[in-house]
């Protein structure tokens, strides 16, 4: 494991809105990005090919989550034929959690005195998930939580075991005070695993464990989120954040967004589940042609893949001249294409169309294959909705407003 160097800094900006009440500020979360592919480099093809399974599996688990927590599927999932067939590869009263290409993260403390781990901030995941001190090959190398040595910890007397075609992944729950940066949340309630399935392995993520910022409804444990926690408890005043990516400095924004990284207004786009940070994805154009039209879409900032329906997925890169299948082992579900071919995609949001240059298309260059690329938007039977990852967001500043239910999208400074 690599030692991280590591800033932490507390930016109070105060803003007009809460002038008396100084303890809520917005806090700034520097990010280091651990494991992502090179856009540069080659691209390990079996590893991608794990991404975008895991990314899927969290998709399917969540969406279990959500039909067990609501009563109900969520509007966006797989036809009642395909839920069912999730439903049996489900059979645990919990859902499976893993990890989709976790890139950035940063640090939280946990307990008293604190124990430091640091964590994949996931909007596509609703629970915290830290290894134990039980999970001993599967966590090699990690920053295990214990419990006992935490004056603050809580043991909620509450096991849970979550079931995937992946594996079970089981633990305990507890509660317990959990910090960012400055802020910090009481009897947060924690997922201490005693295993990691595949999916949580250190090539998928990097980190020590996820601590998710979707909305309850797709928590396995069904509790309040993080964000949440943080406006109840006074630390912020309003659950909204906010996520800048880039190579030379990434952050999180909490309880507002950094007025000193964006230009401009943001293009809100609604949720419309309170579920993923799900919104509409009007259309996509390819060189400023629409090449498909409206979808429904989640926003993921655990991910550096743009997932498609495979049909999707197939119908965009008809439209790129040269494009393949990559065909590895588990199907199609990655594409390839000549790198010279400089395609621009724009992901169109509320009207607007944000465009991705070509240098972020890119996941990286085919092994053995000269002058081929693998494209970042990869395909897969098992979704009828978008994710929408790091190969987006880093075209812009992207805030979250649990509040109002919103997500805006804004030009990098
Ligand atoms: C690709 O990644 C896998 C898993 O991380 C690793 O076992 C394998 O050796 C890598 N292959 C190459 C060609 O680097
Ligand atoms: C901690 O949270 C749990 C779950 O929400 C709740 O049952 C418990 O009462 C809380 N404990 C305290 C001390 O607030
Ligand atoms: C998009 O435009 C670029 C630059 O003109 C060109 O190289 C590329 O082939 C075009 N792609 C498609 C799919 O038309």
């Amino acid at each position: 494991m690599l030692t991280i160097a590591f800033v932490v800094s507390v930016l109070c900006l105060c803003t007009a809105a809460s002038p008396a009440t100084f303890e809520k500020h917005t806090v700034t979360v520097p990010m280091i990005r651990r494991g992502a592919p090179s856009s540069t480099g080659s691209v390990n093809m079996s590893d991608l090919q794990a991404r975008v399974d895991a990314l899927v599996l969290k998709y399917e688990s969540g969406i279990y989550a959500y039909a067990q927590n609501t009563g109900s599927n969520p509007p966006f999932s797989p036809s009642s034929g395909r839920r069912s067939s999730v439903r049996r590869a489900y059979t645990s009263e919990e859902l499976t959690d893993e990890e989709g290409g976790a890139l950035w993260q940063g640090l939280v403390t946990v307990g008293s005195p604190t124990q430091t781990f640091t964590v994949n901030f996931d909007t596509g995941f609703g629970d915290v998930v830290l290894p134990g001190t039980a999970c001993t090959s599967a966590c090699k190398g990690r920053t295990q939580y214990n419990p006992i040595a935490s004056k603050s910890a809580v043991d909620r007397r509450e096991a849970f075991k979550w079931t995937s075609p992946d594996g079970d992944m089981s633990g305990r729950v507890y509660g317990d005070v959990v910090g960012v940066t400055g802020l910090q949340v009481s009897n947060q309630t924690l997922a201490v695993a005693s295993s990691y399935t595949p999916d949580f392995s250190a090539s998928l993520l990097p980190a020590d464990g996820v601590l998710g910022l979707a909305f309850p409804s797709v928590s396995r444990l069904n509790t309040s989120p993080f964000i949440q926690s943080l406006v109840d408890q006074g630390q912020i005043s309003a659950p909204v954040f906010a996520f800048k990516f880039a190579d030379d400095g990434s952050e999180l924004t909490l309880g507002g967004t950094n007025n000193n990284l964006y230009t401009g207004g943001f293009t809100y786009v609604p949720v419309e589940t309170k579920s993923f940070w799900n919104v509409r994805l009007d259309g996509i154009s390819i060189n400023g042609t629409l090449t498909l039209g409206s979808s429904p879409s989640m926003i993921d900032t655990a991910t550096v893949l743009l997932l498609a329906p495979a049909a999707d997925a197939h119908t965009l890169y008809a439209a790129i001249p040269g494009s393949k299948p990559a065909r590895t082992p588990a199907g199609d579900q990655i594409y390839t294409y000549p790198c010279a071919s400089a395609t621009t995609l724009s992901l169109i949001f509320n009207g607007k169309a944000f465009k991705i240059p070509p240098a972020l298309f890119s996941l990286g260059r085919v092994q053995g294959q000269d002058g081929m690329c693998v494209g970042a938007v990869a395909g897969s039977e098992r979704v009828s909705f978008w994710v929408v990852g790091e190969s987006f967001l880093q075209t812009v500043y992207t805030s979250f407003d649990m509040s109002k239910s919103r997500v805006g999208f804004a030009a990098l400074r």
